[in-house]
């Protein structure tokens, strides 16, 4: 158990017909409360750094951390790099100690995406790091466009095509899904999802997490998401935990009392997630 690659934690998760949950994470307690409560649950897990987050946390310091707690846990603990489109902040963040990379080529065309990730792959690879590839676009989830426009979804031949020729370890795909608040309940493609899962042996991620309704989720767990990325509902909570406990009356005015009322809050959250990948009998694929 304890530290693992990526790629051994989506092939036991796709063996149980499941998924594992990825959360970015910005400083310790984001880590230490999701390695934590996932050992609770029994629940593989899998701590992510977006690039945006190294102006607050060093890839070194948060490789550390990750690693430390994930020695002493008794689950898999996965550590990734979230959304990178820099070849050099790539290579440098897996010299950092990081087994696992996303090289997001998805703004580019087709061609140059394919080309851009055979030279992440090449160079990953060759440093013992796993890496995950976007097709389609996975926009933004402020503007409805963003989801439901179909020209934006991965289709199931162009992930064949881009499989055989990246080899990539898993494969972040566009169905539905989009980052940040969405501005109506998205309705995922299952039927695409099917599809691609089809076409594909590659484990398929879903990005957006934030927002897409539970049912939806295990449904999609179901049908070959073996990887659901969630940012923005987790930073979230750390912000508003911040303001409900301000409301608490006859609460303690002290910096530890508020950290217990988070970790509490932020754990019965993470609770609620993590048991969408537990599978039952009945629901497994
Ligand atoms: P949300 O911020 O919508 O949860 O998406 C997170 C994500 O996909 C990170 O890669």
């Amino acid at each position: 158990m304890a530290f693992e690659k990526v790629s051994t934690i989506l092939k036991e998760v796709d063996a149980k017909k499941t998924a594992v949950l990825a959360f970015d994470c910005y400083n310790y307690e984001s880590i230490a409360w999701i390695i934590e409560t996932a050992e609770e649950l029994g629940t593989p897990v899998i701590v992510m750094l977006h690039p945006g987050m190294m102006k607050y946390i060093t890839a070194e310091l948060f490789a550390k951390i990750t690693k430390t707690l994930a020695k002493k846990a008794k689950i898999p603990v996965g550590l990734h790099l979230d959304h990178c489109d820099s070849f050099d902040t790539i290579l440098g963040v897996i010299k950092a100690g990081f087994t696992s990379v996303m090289i997001d080529g998805s703004r580019l065309p087709y061609e140059e995406n394919v080309r851009a990730t055979c030279e992440v792959m090449k160079a990953a690879h060759a440093l013992g790091a796993d890496v995950e590839a976007e097709l389609g676009k996975v926009g933004i989830a402020a503007n409805t466009s963003d989801f439901k426009n179909e020209d934006m979804y991965t289709t199931p031949e162009q992930a064949a095509d881009f499989i055989d020729r990246t080899k990539v370890d898993s494969l972040a795909i566009a169905i539905g899904n989009a980052h940040g608040y969405y501005v109506e309940t998205p309705k995922l493609d299952m039927n695409r999802l099917k599809e691609i899962n089809k076409a594909v042996d590659t484990p398929l991620v879903l990005h957006g997490g934030t927002g897409i309704p539970d049912d939806q989720l295990k449904q999609a767990f179901k049908l070959g998401i073996s990887k659901l990325n969630l940012a923005t509902e987790y930073f979230a909570l750390f912000y508003s935990t911040t303001k409900d406990y301000q409301q608490i009356k006859d609460k303690k005015d002290s910096l530890f009392s508020l950290w217990a009322y988070q970790k509490k809050e932020i754990q019965d959250y993470l609770r609620n997630k993590l048991s969408l990948t537990i599978p039952d009998a009945k629901t497994s694929r």
